[in-house]
C-alpha cells in the first residue's frame, strides 16, 4: 500500500481523546481514529486526570491497530512516529509517550516529540496545500488563547496570549453555570443559535490600546453575576439569550484582536486553530471580517486576504495534527531520542527541541 509514499503516524493523548492518525506524504489523511472519553467524564462535569490516563492506557493499543488497519499500512511501512509530549495533563501525556517509545524501541522507528499547540496550528496544512510559513495564527483552545507568528514549521513567535482564562475554559465555565454540562463549548455554540446575541451587553475586555493579549475572566464573571442576581430576584432567564450574548462578547474581542494583529504585522492571512475553532459563529464572523478586509485590499490594488480554518474534525484534538507536525519536524531532522520526557506546561516558543530530550 505504501507506493513510495512517506508514512507518518501521530499519537495524541494530552487530554481526554485517545487519537491516532496515519498520513501519506505529510498531508493525505489515510486514517484518523479518535476515541473520545466524553461520556466517561460527563458525569464528573469535567476531565478527571487519573481516569483520563487509565482510559488512554486501555485504549491506545486498539486505536493504534485500527489506525494502521484503516490506513491499509503495516507498521513496517511507517517512516516515523510522532507523539504529543506537552502541554497537557502529565499522566495523560505519559500514556501516549510511553506507548510511542515502546513501539519505537521495538521496531526501530524514529520518534518525533510534538508540541500540542504547534500541532493544532499545523493542522491547517492538512487541507490547505498552498499554506506555508510565515503566517499569522489565532489559537483558541481549552487551555490557550494565543496570537502567534508562525515563522517556520518549527519556529513560533507569540504576539499575545490570555492573561487569565483561555477562551475554551470560559465557554466551559459559562456552560456549567447555565446548566448545560460538559463539554460546554459545543453546547453553548448550539444553544446560542436560538438566542439573541444583543439581549445582554456582557463586558468586553480589550486591555491596553493595540494590546494583543486577551482577558476573558471579566466576561465570564459578568455572565455569572447576571445569572446570580436574576436568581436572587426570582426572575426567569432565557439561557439561549445568555449563551448568544456571551458568545457575541467573546467573538467580538477575538475578531477585533485578530484584525489588529493583521494591521500590526502586515500578514495577508490568518490561520485559525484549536478546539474553539470549530465554533460555528466564530468561523462565520471571522470569515466575514476577513472577506471585508480582502475586498478593501483588492480595491486598493493590494492582494487578497485569506482565512484558513481546519475542518471541525481537525480542530478538536486529533492524531492527524500530531502527524503533520511530526512530518515537518522529521523533514528538518528534528527527531527525539527514546529519553523523551513529557512537559505539561511546555510553552509555544520553546517547543521541545530546546529542552533536554
Ligand atoms: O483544542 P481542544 O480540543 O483541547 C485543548 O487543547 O484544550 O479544545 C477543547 C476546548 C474545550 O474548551 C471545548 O469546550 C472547546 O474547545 N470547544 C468549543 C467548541 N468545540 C469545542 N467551544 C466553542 N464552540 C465549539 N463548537
Ligand atoms: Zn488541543
Amino acid at each position: 500500500m505504501k507506493n513510495g509514499k512517506h508514512i507518518t503516524m501521530g499519537i495524541e493523548s494530552s487530554c481526554d481523546e485517545t487519537a491516532i492518525a496515519v498520513l501519506a506524504d505529510g498531508r493525505e489523511v489515510l486514517s484518523n481514529i479518535i476515541s473520545s472519553q466524553i461520556e466517561i467524564h460527563k458525569e464528573y462535569g469535567g476531565v478527571v486526570p487519573e481516569i483520563a490516563s487509565r482510559h488512554h492506557l486501555k485504549n491506545i493499543p486498539f486505536v493504534f491497530d485500527q489506525a494502521l488497519e484503516e490506513a491499509g499500512v503495516s507498521l513496517a511501512e511507517v517512516d516515523e512516529i510522532g507523539v504529543t509530549a506537552g502541554p497537557g495533563l502529565a499522566g495523560a501525556l505519559l500514556m501516549g509517550t510511553a506507548y510511542a517509545k515502546a513501539i519505537c524501541a521495538a521496531s526501530g522507528k524514529p520518534l518525533v516529540g510534538v508540541h500540542h499547540i504547534q500541532a493544532h496550528i499545523l493542522a491547517n496544512l492538512l487541507e490547505h496545500p498552498e499554506l506555508e510559513p510565515p503566517f499569522l495564527s489565532l489559537v483558541v483552545s481549552g487551555g490557550h488563547t494565543i496570537l502567534v507568528e508562525v515563522r517556520g514549521y518549527n519556529e513560533f513567535k507569540v504576539l499575545g496570549s490570555t492573561r487569565d482564562d483561555a477562551v475554551g475554559e470560559a465557554y466551559d465555565k459559562v456552560a456549567r453555570v447555565i446548566g448545560l454540562g460538559y463539554p460546554g463549548g459545543p453546547k453553548v455554540d448550539k444553544l446560542a443559535r436560538e438566542g439573541n446575541p444583543h439581549a445582554h451587553e456582557f463586558k468586553r475586555v480589550y486591555l491596553e490600546k493595540d494590546s494583543l493579549d486577551f482577558s476573558f475572566s471579566g466576561t465570564k464573571t459578568a455572565v455569572i453575576n447576571y445569572l446570580h442576581s436574576e436568581e436572587q430576584r426570582g426572575n426567569e432567564v432565557n439561557p439561549a439569550d445568555v449563551a448568544a450574548s456571551f458568545q457575541e462578547a467573546v467573538i467580538e474581542v477575538l475578531v477585533n484582536k485578530a484584525m489588529t494583529a493583521l494591521d500590526i504585522t502586515g500578514y495577508k492571512g490568518l490561520a485559525l486553530a484549536g478546539g474553539v475553532a470549530s465554533n460555528s459563529a466564530l468561523r462565520a464572523r471571522l470569515q466575514a471580517a476577513i472577506d471585508e478586509r480582502s475586498r478593501k485590499s483588492v480595491r486598493k490594488g493590494g492582494p487578497e486576504i485569506r482565512l484558513w480554518i481546519p475542518s471541525p474534525i481537525f480542530c478538536t484534538d486529533n492524531g492527524a495534527m500530531v502527524a503533520v507536525a511530526a512530518y515537518e519536524k522529521a523533514k528538518l531532522g528534528l527527531f527525539t531520542g527514546l529519553r523523551l520526557d513529557v512537559w505539561p506546561n511546555l510553552d509555544l516558543e520553546t517547543g521541545l527541541d530546546k529542552l533536554e530530550v
